[in-house]
């Protein structure tokens, strides 16, 4: 598999990362994720942003422009080959010697940059037929808004959902719902849409971007406002967002199902919609 590694393309057995770089010690870095459509970088500008967004947050200088980095990562989508998929990239504070919790100084330690692209398609069967949701206390930290690498919190979230046999973990912080272990979550109740406003508790996902101009496109009302589990239990639809799931029906709940048990008929119209946003998006290409 080819790496982007710093500025270079190189096969990942080249790639050396150092044991002392505090991504691997700390968790020290962020990331993204951008899906790749008949060769389109979807909604790259959105990405880039969040991207550089996270680096300020986390005091973390970028080497290079939003446009350099843009034409970095083209160059390479188009070196790897691969018309669908998922690029990741993800760049960590670098090495520092000694090991020291402080910042370092950013003129002395260069930011590691390292960036994949594998193939993946739409998962079909589960947009078609929905997936099956449990609740999850959310005892992640305070900056759920910064893509961390450090995904401890959420992996913890999804893995006791999935011992317990559900496919995703719908996460509560003081009985509201934040959102899913790796998506936005959204529901529907009356025929109007709700989901958590942006802030410190959930990640501002680019596919939320995406819906919520989708919502206002087909006439939806959307209700940016923290609701609660019970209201969740009682709701006619719900479904997760993200840019891998993208509109993922979840039909139910801690066994219960979320109305008739279907995807619901307003999860399926955005569904719809975000595939043809999709499809005009590299027409325009
Ligand atoms: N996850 N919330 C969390 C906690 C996430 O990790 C993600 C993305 C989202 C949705 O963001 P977006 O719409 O920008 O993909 C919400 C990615 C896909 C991941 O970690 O693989």
């Amino acid at each position: 598999m080819k790496i982007l590694w710093n500025d270079k393309i190189v096969d990942e057995s080249e790639v050396r990362i150092d044991t002392e770089d505090r991504g691997y010690q700390f968790g020290d870095g962020i990331y993204e994720v951008i899906r790749i459509y008949d060769g389109l970088l979807y909604m790259e500008e959105e990405h880039l942003e969040r991207f550089w967004h996270c680096a300020n947050k986390i005091r973390l200088s970028l080497p290079f422009t939003k446009e350099e980095f843009s034409q970095r990562l083209h160059k390479f989508a188009e070196e790897v080959g691969i018309k669908n998929g998922r690029l990741y990239f993800q760049v960590t504070h670098g090495t520092a010697k000694p090991r020291l919790h402080d910042f370092p100084d950013a003129k002395e330690v260069m930011p590691v940059l390292t960036a994949d692209i594998q193939a993946t398609s739409r998962p079909n069967e589960k947009l078609e037929n929905g997936i099956h949701g449990g609740f999850v206390p959310d005892k992640r930290w305070l900056h759920c808004d910064i893509k961390s690498i450090s995904l401890l919190g959420n992996i913890l979230a999804l893995n006791e959902a999935k011992e317990k046999g559900y496919d995703d973990a719908i996460l509560i912080r003081d009985g509201i719902v934040t959102e899913a272990s790796s998506s936005n979550l959204w529901m529907v109740k009356d025929g109007i849409l709700y989901t958590h406003p942006d802030g410190e508790l959930i990640l501002p996902g680019i596919t939320k971007i995406k819906v919520r101009q989708l919502a206002e496109k087909l006439g939806i009302q959307l209700i940016e406002e923290p609701f609660t589990k019970e209201q969740l239990i009682e709701a006619d639809e719900c479904f997760k967002t993200s840019s891998v799931a993208e509109v993922m029906p979840i039909i139910s709940i801690d066994g219960k199902n979320v109305g008739n048990g279907n995807p619901g008929i307003i999860t399926k119209q955005l569904q719809k919609a975000y595939i043809e946003a999709i499809e005009e998006s590299v027409k325009k290409m």
